[in-house]
């Protein structure tokens, strides 16, 4: 797993500054997270959630599984809807929850546990780009990447995480990905920017994770919460804009970092998507889409996929195994996001 150290040096070095956003979710950072999930504006989860409980028979007749394995599993608190109907339908034996978040992990498996007597409940903590290799095999897997996390990692990461899914998959076994999809443009970055300010205290909150974790003194409030929608792009971008001229240093990094007035750090995309595109890059994965399901309204959708297989198909090669030996990740690409140049003198 790539360290808060190797990310953090790389992002604030870089031009312009970055953070991952897999260290937005400390303790903190995962309740606001679960905060977000239930704001007005932010319908991602009610949708996906709605979604879930229409399917969650067919999925589980369709694919038999025996095992969820969740990627991005936070509190996993969707996941009871697929356990659900994985227990009616008499095929439920294993959950493995999968995350980089250890103790929300470990709080969820626990609860899960509690509430499925007799299922084996096995977390993983881990890197989902660098470390699906420790997920458990056997049995008949179903894979779900819920929430839009996907839309979490630039391209490039992206089509290497699919890749590496494509990978993992046996012949019984199938993929769920839930993705937003491309919408009025109001409605995303209202999405992204609530009312209440709790989107903009989980973008903050990263800093202080650095803050603890690196021994940095960032000043929280001075830097403000920016959500827009790229249109070419089609995702929502997260920054934080430092409010004035003002120097970070990162003691454990031995760092010192100068910010100028109105620079912009992003934290976070969060890609939008159509069912073309989502259909093409399973493809390009060595994946098939086998359903499509969306919310009433069309704002959120599942896909439900399989390993490709048959002539012109060559089995995919689980790329971790050489980014885990060489210790680099999928390292986010240059970002050129208009508005990141300082307007301070
Ligand atoms: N699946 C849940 C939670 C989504 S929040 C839902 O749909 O509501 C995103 C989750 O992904 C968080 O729990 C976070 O800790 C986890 N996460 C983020 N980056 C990660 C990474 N690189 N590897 C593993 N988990 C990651
Ligand atoms: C976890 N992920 C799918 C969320 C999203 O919508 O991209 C994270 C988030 N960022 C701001 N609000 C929610």
């Amino acid at each position: 797993m790539s360290t808060i150290e190797e990310d953090v040096r790389r992002g604030l070095t870089a031009h312009p500054k970055d953070i991952p956003p897999k260290w937005f979710y400390d303790d903190r950072g995962s309740s606001l997270f679960d905060e977000i999930t239930r704001l007005p504006e932010y319908y991602p989860t009610r949708c996906e959630r709605a979604i879930l409980e229409a399917r969650a028979p067919e999925i589980s007749r369709r694919t038999n599984a025996d095992t969820l394995v969740e990627l991005g599993s936070g509190t996993s608190d969707k996941s009871r809807v697929l356990l659900d109907g994985m227990r009616d339908t008499g095929t439920l034996r294993r959950f493995v929850p999968f995350d980089v978040s250890k103790q929300t992990l470990h709080d969820a498996a626990a609860a899960i546990e509690r509430e499925y007597a007799g299922i084996d409940v096995q977390p993983v903590v881990g890197d989902f780009t660098l470390d699906l290799e420790s997920i458990p095999r056997g049995g008949r897997r179903l894979v779900a990447f819920l929430g839009g996390t996907i839309g979490n990692l630039l391209p490039d990461a992206r089509s290497v995480f699919l890749r590496d899914v494509a990978a993992m998959l046996g012949r019984d076994d199938y993929f769920l990905l839930g993705t937003d999809l491309v919408k009025d443009v109001a409605r995303l970055e209202a999405a992204y920017d609530d009312g209440q300010g709790v989107t903009a205290e989980f973008n903050k909150n990263v800093l202080n994770v650095i803050n603890r974790e690196l021994d940095a003194d960032f000043v929280v409030h001075a830097f403000e919460h920016v959500a827009v929608f790229d249109a070419e792009r089609e995702w929502i971008e997260m920054r934080l804009r430092s409010t004035r001229a003002q120097t970070v240093r990162v003691r454990a990094l031995q760092l010192k970092v100068e910010f100028a007035a109105g620079e912009e750090m992003r934290t976070e995309v969060s890609a939008k998507f159509t069912r073309g595109r989502v259909e093409r890059e399973l493809r390009a994965a060595g994946m098939e889409l086998v359903e499509w399901w969306t919310d009433a309204d069309g704002d959120f959708a599942l896909s439900l996929a399989r390993r490709r297989t048959g002539k012109g198909v060559v089995p995919g090669k689980a790329s971790y195994r050489e980014r885990r030996r060489t210790g680099k990740g999928v390292v986010p690409g240059k970002a050129s996001y208009r508005g990141n140049r300082p307007t301070g003198k």
